[in-house]
């Protein structure tokens, strides 16, 4: 008696903790939160392809590209390749290999901005809707310490299937971020 008492607890704990965690799944590319909510991004998977798009940035120095606004250098042009939960299939030329997030540089050069088995959803910070992190792309300045890394931020909006992707910037640690507006962010 005592012991199933004990393992009637034990079982109700573990099912307390287990709802309470978040579960980040990419292979379904579906994210649940602290609250139970669901985020199904499923209908942004590219299953053919992938988002490209270019930009015109300004490379601060070598690890820091911020997007045009509020310098007066010369832009140079970026050409991203981008895929949700899924590898880019198809890479361009310059890439000799492929992954969730690539970067045709404007010397010619291609970096693979995370790598699809390390990457996880979480929560926006504060507004509503998820980021995808890819961690572990190529190594970055010939260190065999630091990669680059990318989060893609998928923010609510109700309006639309999906805007974007845009580029924000890139930030130390050699982490670029995106933005994709969308009503599969909407709770
Ligand atoms: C993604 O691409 C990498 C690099 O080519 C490959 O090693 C990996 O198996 C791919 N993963 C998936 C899930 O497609
Ligand atoms: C989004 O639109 C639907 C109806 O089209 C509505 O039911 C829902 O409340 C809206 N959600 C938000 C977050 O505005």
């Amino acid at each position: 008696m005592t012991t199933l008492t004990g393992l009637t607890v034990l079982v109700a704990l573990l099912g307390c903790a287990l709802s309470a965690m978040p579960i980040s799944d990419i292979k379904r590319c579906q994210y649940t939160g602290m609250d139970g909510h669901m985020y199904d991004l499923s209908p942004l998977i590219k299953g053919d392809g992938y988002y490209s798009f270019s930009v015109q940035a300004y490379e601060i120095d070598s690890y820091n590209i911020y997007s045009p606004k509020g310098s007066e250098a010369d832009p140079l042009t970026y050409q991203y390749y981008l895929n949700v939960c899924r590898n880019v299939t198809k890479p361009p030329d310059a890439c000799k290999t492929t992954a969730p997030i690539l970067v045709v540089n404007p010397d010619g050069t291609c970096t693979a901005l995370g790598n699809i088995n390390a990457a996880i959803f979480d929560a926006n910070p504060g507004a509503d809707g998820v980021y995808l992190s890819y961690y572990h792309g190529d190594p970055s300045g010939g260190s065999r310490v630091f990669h680059y890394q990318s989060s893609v931020f998928f923010v609510c909006d109700n309006s639309t299937e999906m805007s974007g992707p845009m580029f924000e910037h890139q930030s130390n640690c050699y982490h670029s971020h995106f933005r994709i507006l969308t009503k599969h962010a909407c709770k």
